[in-house]
């Protein structure tokens, strides 16, 4: 990795327990900046720095999938200004990360509805993920214009139609078939979900996905999560059980916190 490493960290990691996916829901541009007396965009601008720290830092303690909401469907009904700069920002942060990304094997992808995003956003993104498809050391996903709900009324609609054209029977219909209709259908569920802020929901993040994902919540505003707020949250997954549902007994019985799928 580059030259930048920031110093030990004091949360030491157990490689042999590193989530594979970590999901997070950057929330706290907004206050950050009305803190310090300045406009809200300027938050914005200074959690795309927290975005590219906590990437380069996720890529390198080996997380596989990562997977950052970045803009809810929800979030278009804010002032068109606030959006115009979140979506300059945005491609800003795809060409000034492209290389580095590359250089890192980090392979690009955004998850939502894109087709409500501005054409030239679109563009990047397809370019971005094109360029970066042969990366294979760790998935990076912005979640754009992105909402769970729609994403589930969509799979269904997709299920049904299958199921009246005949392709499809109803039986055929399980937690697998219907996960392979999500945006994420090629991705494990995640195994950790950050929000930040000090806010306790999910905003319409990931919903199906997150049936067994382990939460956790930081007072900490976007902009000021950076590498060892980031080690300090997977390190505090470490020190969970993961049950399924299972008794302690049952899980002590497997050796292992591994568990079903959905
Ligand atoms: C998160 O910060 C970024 C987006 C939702 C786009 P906010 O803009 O929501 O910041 P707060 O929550 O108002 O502080
Ligand atoms: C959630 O943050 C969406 C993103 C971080 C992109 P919001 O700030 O939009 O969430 P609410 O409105 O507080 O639930
Ligand atoms: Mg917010």
């Amino acid at each position: 990795m580059s030259a930048e490493i920031p110093p030990e960290s004091r949360y030491p990691l157990d490689n042999n327990r590193l989530p594979r996916h970590v999901a997070i829901i950057m929330d706290g541009n907004g206050r950050w900046a009305q803190r310090q007396g300045l406009r809200r965009v300027r938050g914005h601008a200074a959690g795309a720095e927290s975005v590219r720290l906590v990437v380069r830092q996720a890529r390198k303690v080996g997380i596989s999938f990562l997977t950052l909401y970045a803009f809810s469907e929800e979030n278009w009904q804010r002032p068109g200004a606030e959006i115009r700069v979140l979506m300059a920002l945005l491609s800003r942060y795809l060409q000034r990360e492209l290389k580095e990304m590359q250089d890192n094997q980090i392979a690009f992808q955004a998850i939502g509805n894109l087709s409500r995003l501005p054409q030239d956003v679109q563009e990047e993104l397809a370019k971005t993920a094109a360029a970066t498809a042969a990366g294979a050391q760790m998935v990076l996903t912005l979640a754009l214009s992105y909402g769970a709900r729609s994403e589930i009324v969509a799979a269904a609609q997709a299920i049904a139609r299958a199921v009246k054209d005949g392709r499809l029977s109803p039986e055929d219909i399980d937690h697998d078939l219907f996960a392979r209709h999500l945006f994420t259908a090629d991705m494990p569920d995640p195994d950790l979900l950050i929000r930040t802020s000090g806010e306790f929901r999910l905003s319409n993040f990931l919903l199906w996905q997150s049936a067994y994902t382990e939460l956790y919540f930081t007072d900490t505003l976007w902009p000021d999560f950076r590498e060892e707020e980031f080690m300090k949250a997977v390190w505090e997954y470490q020190q969970r059980e993961r049950r399924y549902g299972l008794t302690q007994e049952q899980i002590a019985a497997q050796g292992a916190s591994r568990g079903p799928r959905t």
